[in-house]
């Protein structure tokens, strides 16, 4: 039987691209001439801070990559540039809502810049995905054992664990809620294909 924790992260990495897709949708659109949304611009950012950044790719550093680093040594190479793609992507989201901010308060050079670092970010948050997905996982899935999976599967439903008062997913559920409320009918993105 295919590990659940598999299922998980494939989910997760489903929700994450379809709110990359939105942005890049939204940059294009909006250099094609579109006036800016910049309220879902923002709740696009704030999804990618609150749910991929810090508990999506954290976790994987932590029980996935470790898991695997403890099983096997083949796959080092590839986790340094997984784990060096997920520290590249905390920074750009910063500078993401640092020249959003500008943009929307009329600055030309930061409309520019955050449209250049919006594409570079989908562009690299993809190829990363699909990395996992393609390649890391077909290795993860030949090295580990149920007792591995087990415990990688524990972390990741901990980001539905209500302890502590925290419940990330359900926070990250509110805000891509927010996104799908927000998002104009010509993204072909209406409640029902957020499903
Ligand atoms: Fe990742
Ligand atoms: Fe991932």
């Amino acid at each position: 039987m295919r590990p659940e924790a598999i299922q998980i992260i494939k989910d997760e990495h489903l929700a994450i691209s379809a709110v990359l897709y939105s942005l890049r949708y939204l940059v294009r659109a909006m250099k094609k001439g579109e006036k800016p949304n910049f309220p879902l611009l923002r709740a696009i950012l704030d999804y990618i801070v609150s749910y991929p950044d810090r508990w999506h790719h954290p976790k994987e550093d932590k029980y996935l990559f470790a898991a695997v680093k403890r099983r096997t040594s083949e796959a080092d190479g590839l986790i340094a540039k997984l784990e060096r793609e997920h520290a590249l992507g905390y920074p750009m989201m910063e500078d993401l809502k640092k020249q959003l901010v500008a943009f929307q308060a009329g600055d030309e050079t930061a409309r520019e810049a955050f449209f250049k670092t919006a594409e570079h970010y989908a562009e690299l948050e993809w190829e990363h995905l699909r990395t996992e997905e393609d390649v890391f996982m077909p290795i993860a899935e030949r090295v580990l054992t149920p007792a591995d999976w087990a415990e990688i599967a524990e972390a990741f439903r901990e980001n539905d664990n209500p302890l502590f008062g925290i419940k990330p997913k359900e926070e990250a559920e509110t805000l891509y809620q927010r996104i799908l409320s927000l998002a104009p009918p010509p993204m072909g993105f209406g409640a029902e294909a957020g499903r």
